[in-house]
């Protein structure tokens, strides 16, 4: 088991005068030296194109750039390097795939009913623009994946079930390699929303047997702006272009390009380097500095801690009261009192960081006709000692707020 003070030590803002209590990493987590170094040495020591040119400069930009991608080929368990595709985030990716598959009038896309943004507005949109049908699994009512219900409303005409890992909003992990199987004996693809789930456990897609996932680097210690599509090498030729232009293409003429096999063919023009370089060794700090044990042993510590001080307090914690169920993330609301309020007292008295709002799932809130939840998301460098100042904070904030 990794040692958190340890750890700690490797993040600048952590051992700042100012270090804030962090417990916003569903949005965006830290970074650490190991990261924000080797970004910099790309623009100190290397700083040029990748795959295009033939100098010194070149080549070693391009070996470091191909072994960020192995490393996040091994990350996920992919079975070859190619397989991923760097985006700008997870948005990104499900806008690829969006765009990208063979969808015909009628197909039916199977979302669940608690999907972020990212993984429903580019559906909605294609719904449109293409004829399709699109059908949402309805959660029980504690917010967990109802597997039955799930397979009851498969059937052949499902094209693609896209879904998301664990959600943002309240932690709950759903049975990805479960629901993979279902949806394969009907004939349909899956496209997994990793962004919560990869920075907190131990992925495998070839375990999962899903077809494609779409994460990001800023919730696993790597930089802004860059994210990753797992794209199972079975449907690289069945895929088309997304964004077009250089290095997607072998060749062109006046009238005809033609198109490379992936990664090159989805990842058009020059690419964020740097940054690719950065979710490099973000995931190999992952993996092995940290370790997934020590991420889900901290989890959850924190949360029990929380969630003890939250039941204390009468709040309604959104998913199952288990913190067990919910990862690194606890969202509440207290009747009567307004989020942003609470936790901008908490910022203000405590410097504690959290995240207010409907978290980018306005439909699962409209649907609720709730205004919104408190987030607290933990990672493996928050403290047991940070989640009483938390508890502690709390009481006073409350305290006022309730007068
Ligand atoms: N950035 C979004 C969040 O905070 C996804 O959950």
């Amino acid at each position: 088991m990794a040692n958190v003070e340890k750890l700690r030590k490797d993040f600048p803002i952590l051992n700042s005068k100012n270090a804030p209590i962090y417990f916003d990493n569903a949005c965006n987590t830290l970074r650490p030296r190991q990261v924000l170094d080797v970004m910099n040495e790309y623009y100190e020591d290397f700083p040029s194109c990748v795959g295009r040119s033939h100098h010194k400069l070149s080549q070693l930009a391009t070996q470091k750039v191909d072994a960020a991608r192995k490393q996040l080929q091994n990350f996920v368990g992919a079975k070859k390097s190619s397989e991923i595709i760097f985006t700008r985030n997870a948005t990104e990716g499900f806008n690829l795939i969006a765009n990208s598959l063979d969808f015909e009038k009628n197909d039916i896309i199977v979302n669940s009913d608690k999907e972020h943004n990212s993984n429903l507005v580019p559906w909605l949109v294609i719904e449109q623009k293409k004829g399709l049908k699109r059908v949402m699994t309805t959660s029980n009512t504690d917010n967990t994946f109802d597997v039955e219900a799930f397979e009851q409303m498969m059937n052949k005409g499902v094209k693609l079930v896209s879904i998301v890992e664990t959600s943002n909003m309240d932690g709950v992990t759903n049975p990805i390699k479960k629901i993979a199987k279902i949806a394969h004996d009907y004939g349909a693809l899956v496209l997994v929303d990793g962004a919560q789930s990869t920075p907190h456990f131990e992925t495998n897609v070839k375990n999962s047997g899903v077809d494609f996932m779409a994460f990001s680097a800023h919730k696993m210690l790597g930089p802004s702006g860059m994210g990753a599509l797992y794209i199972n090498q079975k449907h690289e030729d069945s895929l088309a272009p997304f964004i077009v232009g250089g290095d997607t293409v072998s060749d062109t003429t006046y009238e005809q390009a033609i198109f490379e096999k992936p990664p090159k063919k989805f990842e058009a023009g020059l690419q964020n380097y740097a940054g690719i370089i950065g979710f490099g060794a973000a995931a190999n700090y992952l993996k092995k500095r940290v370790g997934f044990s020590t991420i889900k042993k901290q989890d959850l510590a924190i949360n029990n801690l929380i969630t003890d001080k939250l039941l204390e307090h009468n709040a309604t914690i959104i998913g199952p009261k288990d913190a067990k169920e919910r990862s690194g993330i606890v969202s509440f609301y207290l009747q009567g009192l307004d989020n942003h309020q609470l936790a901008m007292m908490l910022d203000k008295s405590a410097n504690i960081a959290v995240r207010s709002g409907v978290h980018c799932v306005h439909s699962w809130f409209n649907a609720h006709k709730l205004d919104g939840s408190v987030r607290v998301s933990s990672y493996f460098y928050n403290t047991i000692k940070e989640a009483q100042k938390f508890n502690d904070a709390l009481d006073k904030v409350l305290k006022v707020m309730i007068k």
